[in-house]
């Protein structure tokens, strides 16, 4: 059964670790990220863009098969369905099509339409025991065609928008989504702990997962980050692997043409990626 990350996120900011929230694409995504959740012992957030959710047939496609893989493959530790960068319209979508935590992404909004809008996802998704992730401070780089400026956000906002009763908050401390450029200035961490000043106890989300470095996770972890966001890190592990099979003619040989066996390398590929980010983030074995 799929549960909401409230009480995942109390349990990781009390053990000082954080839940990965991996995006997932389609089935081979799902399989691999819920299979290495079991058998690393680790809660899960499986998180689903509009956009993703539209190529995999709807959000209703992806609660089905979502749940019908935690019956089938036994998965037992706690797994979030999470919709990640949500509008208002597709917060409540996937409120009414079975998904147990959204996240509304009224950043791009002004904080006061913000804060409205928050407010209404907020009670329709508490009314069925759904959790919230608000934004303030858009996350820079672009996400699914969705362009973020980069912004640092402003603490008091953070505490306006927590104040609301929000389960999660991401907040921009200079992190963008994709690879980071050369010359980033890396994460801004007095932003970062002046954000959980005013918000404590709330637990902080860091978006933009990819490429972040170990000691930069680790620190993020110790000021109050209990989920991280990881995207475009598992695609470039998928994308190398598959390459690789073709490169080496694999799938000219005997039956390589089959899709099962194209998608196996990725599939690996994105398993051991998922591992190794659970190890860094200290979730194995807190299921
Ligand atoms: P990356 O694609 O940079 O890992 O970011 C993922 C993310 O933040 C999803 O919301």
């Amino acid at each position: 059964m799929l549960v909401s990350v409230k009480e995942m996120m109390q349990k990781a900011k009390a053990g000082k670790y954080a839940v990965g929230q991996f995006n997932i694409n389609n089935l081979e995504w799902t399989k691999a990220v819920l299979t290495t959740a079991q058998e690393n012992n680790s809660p899960v957030i499986l998180g689903v863009s509009e956009g993703a959710g539209k190529y995999m047939g709807g959000y209703k496609t992806v609660v089905g098969m979502v749940n019908g893989m935690i019956e089938e493959l036994g998965i037992t530790v706690p797994v979030a369905l999470h919709l990640d960068h949500g509008s208002y319209e597709h917060a409540i979508k996937c409120i009414e099509a079975g998904f147990s935590s959204v996240m509304f992404d009224g950043s791009h909004y002004g904080i006061d339409e913000n804060i409205e809008k928050t407010k209404e996802i907020i009670a329709l998704a508490n009314s069925k025991g759904i959790s919230v992730e608000a934004e303030v401070g858009s996350i820079g780089g672009e996400e699914d065609g969705v362009v973020g400026a980069g912004e640092v956000a402003d603490p008091a906002e953070c505490k306006r928008i927590a104040d609301l009763g929000v389960d999660i908050l991401a907040a921009g401390i200079g992190n963008i989504h994709g690879k980071y450029p050369e010359n980033w200035a890396g994460l801004n961490f007095d932003v970062l702990a002046e954000i959980q000043e005013t918000t404590s106890p709330m637990p902080l989300v860091l978006h933009g997962g990819t490429g972040i470095p170990e000691d930069m996770i680790r620190k993020a972890i110790s000021l109050g980050v209990c989920k991280i966001n990881v995207n475009t890190e598992c695609q470039l592990s998928f994308s190398a692997a598959t390459r690789k099979y073709f490169e080496e003619g694999k799938d000219l040989v005997g039956k390589g043409f089959d899709p099962r066996k194209v998608l196996a390398p990725g599939f690996e590929a994105i398993k051991a990626t998922v591992k190794e980010k659970m190890e860094l983030f200290g979730s194995v074995n807190k299921a």
